[in-house]
């Protein structure tokens, strides 16, 4: 099958729309967004100190939702770890409490969104496996991008992880109303970004961006989210601009298949990535079966 579809292009809205305390004091004024749980802000206090990884693995197990949701998060096949972990004190010990507590944080905010059954896509869980996928082909076109030095892979996975869970949040606040514009937008034309710019005055990278700052993620990642739909800047790339092909490629995988991802790739700007032409074929392959097995698993 031959696409010559581009993606939407950000331009007008999206592109001028800019993160700041303005976006982010509607959100927190709209939108109801989950208050941060107290072990998260144990733990960030915990991470910040001089914890020691046993009194770390002690307080995850307080909660006994939250650790049997880290446990099966880390035995997944996204961690690659060749021995099953069967103690969260085993986890640290394996992943490192930075990494432990980026799934800490994303077992809790599954815990906190576990009773609201939604809609394709809007729903807690199908957000949380599309923000693993999106991580996963994040983290492989990260190799590729020249960023900043001060981004690291684990920082790659957080932001891919958390960048649409802001979705989750607008439809716990608006339910069918926002159902009905995720549904309906894309058939009108206008993208999803520019219906909720219209309708809310932000969009759910600002909603994602509001919770992460408040869970204690950190300005960076919440900066990122905010951007992750925002026009990317040639010669200059971020963060944001690897989540958002990530995102799309996992979106055309889905329903263009390997010549969705190398659509994607073929209309990337050349020097997005520092892969030479004849390698993007094998390398859509390449990402092609690490989404594959993920959402086979
Ligand atoms: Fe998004
Ligand atoms: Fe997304």
């Amino acid at each position: 099958m031959s696409i010559t579809t581009k993606r939407v292009p950000l331009v007008g809205r999206e592109a001028n729309h800019k993160f700041n305390a303005e976006a982010l004091e509607r959100v927190a004024r709209d939108v109801e967004i989950p208050p941060v749980p107290s072990v998260v802000l144990e733990l960030n206090e915990m991470l910040q100190g001089s914890a020691s990884i046993g009194e770390i693995a002690k307080l995850l197990e307080r909660d006994a939702f939250v650790s049997g949701l880290c446990l099966k998060l880390i035995n997944s096949v996204r961690y690659g770890l060749r021995a099953h972990c069967d103690s969260i004190l085993h986890a640290a010990s394996m992943l490192g409490v930075r990494k432990l507590g980026i799934v800490a944080s994303e077992a809790c905010l599954l815990k906190s969104y576990a009773d609201l059954s939604g809609p394709p896509d809007v729903n807690v869980f199908d957000v949380q496996k599309h923000g693993v996928v999106t991580a996963i082909v994040a983290r492989q076109l990260a190799m590729h991008v020249r960023l900043p030095a001060n981004v690291d892979d684990s920082m790659v996975a957080t932001c891919a992880l958390f960048h649409d869970v802001g979705r989750v949040a607008l439809y716990a606040t608006f339910h069918d109303r926002y159902v009905e514009l995720t549904y309906t937008s894309p058939l009108a034309g206008a993208s999803l970004v520019s219906a909720e710019i219209d309708n809310y005055g932000f969009h759910h990278g600002d909603v994602s961006a509001l919770i992460v700052e408040r869970w204690g993620l950190g300005p960076r990642v919440s900066q990122t989210l905010s951007e992750h739909h925002k026009e990317m800047n040639t010669g200059d790339f971020t963060l944001a601009d690897v989540i958002n092909v990530a995102d799309d490629i996992v979106h055309r995988y889905k329903s263009y298949g390997i010549s969705g991802i190398m659509n994607t790739l073929l209309n990337l700007p050349p020097e997005f990535l520092s892969i030479a032409r004849e390698d993007l074929p094998p390398f859509a392959q390449s990402l092609a079966s690490a989404i594959f097995k993920e959402c086979t698993q």
